[in-house]
C-alpha cells in the first residue's frame, strides 16, 4: 500500500502530460497551409486576396521605378543598393502599411536573408510556375506568385561570362563583394527567377 500512492501519483502526472501534449498538438495541423483555387475563395478570402495583390502591385511598382531611375542615373553597379538595402525597407514599409507580410525569395538566392517563411518552404519545393493560394483553418491566406526575368534584370542576374557578358565586370565585382555566396546569376530572359510571398492574417 505504501508504494501504491507514489505510483498512482507518477501515473497521474504522466497521464496529465500526455493529455496536455494532446491538447496542444491539434493546434499544429490547423496552422499548416493547404492550397485553394481562386474560384473557391469565400467573400472574406477574396478580400484578403485583393489586399495581398494590392500590396504586391505596390511593392513591384516601387522596386521597378526605383531600380529604373537608379540604373538610368548611375548604371547597374550603383543601382545594386536599390536591391541590397531598399528592397528590404520597401517590403517592411508595405507590410506595415497593408497589415500583412510580404517578401521575395528564390530557389537560387543572392541574399541568404531572403529565405522564405516556413509555410512557403514546402509549397516552393515543386518550383511552382503558376500563382498559388494557400489557406489554413485559422483563416490566414497566403499567396505565392512567380517572378519572371525581364531584359533589364539580366544586367545583374544574367551571364557574367563570355565575350559579351550580360553583367558588366565592375557590376560582377561589386556583387562578389556584397554577396560572396551569390547563386542568382546565369539566368535568361523569361526564366523563373523567384517568387513574391504574401501572408494575410485572419480578417
Ligand atoms: C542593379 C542590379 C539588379 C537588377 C537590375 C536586378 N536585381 Fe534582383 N537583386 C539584386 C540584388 C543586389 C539582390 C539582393 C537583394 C538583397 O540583398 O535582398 C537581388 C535580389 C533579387 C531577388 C530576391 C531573391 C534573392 O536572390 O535574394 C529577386 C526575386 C530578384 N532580385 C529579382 C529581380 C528581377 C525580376 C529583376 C528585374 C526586374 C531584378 N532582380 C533586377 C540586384 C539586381
Amino acid at each position: 500500500m505504501k508504494h501504491i500512492l507514489p505510483i498512482a501519483a507518477v501515473t497521474a502526472i504522466a497521464f496529465l502530460f500526455i493529455y496536455l501534449a494532446n491538447l496542444s498538438s491539434p493546434a499544429a495541423p490547423t496552422q499548416s497551409m493547404h492550397t485553394i483555387n481562386l474560384t473557391d475563395l469565400s467573400p472574406q478570402q477574396q478580400t484578403q486576396h485583393q489586399r495581398a495583390m494590392a500590396a504586391q502591385g505596390e511593392m513591384f511598382q516601387t522596386l521597378i521605378s526605383r531600380l529604373t531611375a537608379a540604373m538610368q542615373e548611375a548604371g547597374p553597379t550603383n543601382a545594386i543598393t536599390v536591391c541590397s538595402t531598399d528592397a528590404k525597407t520597401i517590403a517592411d514599409q508595405i507590410s506595415t502599411k497593408h497589415n500583412l507580410q510580404i517578401g521575395r525569395t528564390s530557389n537560387k538566392l543572392r541574399n541568404q536573408n531572403n529565405t522564405p517563411p516556413a509555410w512557403a518552404t514546402q509549397a516552393l519545393q515543386s518550383n511552382p510556375t503558376e500563382p498559388l493560394i494557400l489557406t489554413n483553418k485559422l483563416g490566414a491566406l497566403a499567396l505565392i506568385n512567380p517572378i519572371k526575368l525581364a531584359p533589364t534584370c539580366l544586367q545583374c542576374h544574367g551571364s557574367p561570362t563570355g565575350s559579351n557578358p550580360d553583367i558588366a565586370p565592375q557590376t560582377q565585382a561589386a556583387l562578389n563583394e556584397l554577396y560572396p555566396n551569390d547563386q542568382a546569376t546565369g539566368y535568361k530572359e523569361g526564366d523563373l527567377r523567384g517568387w513574391f510571398w504574401i501572408q494575410v492574417p485572419p480578417q
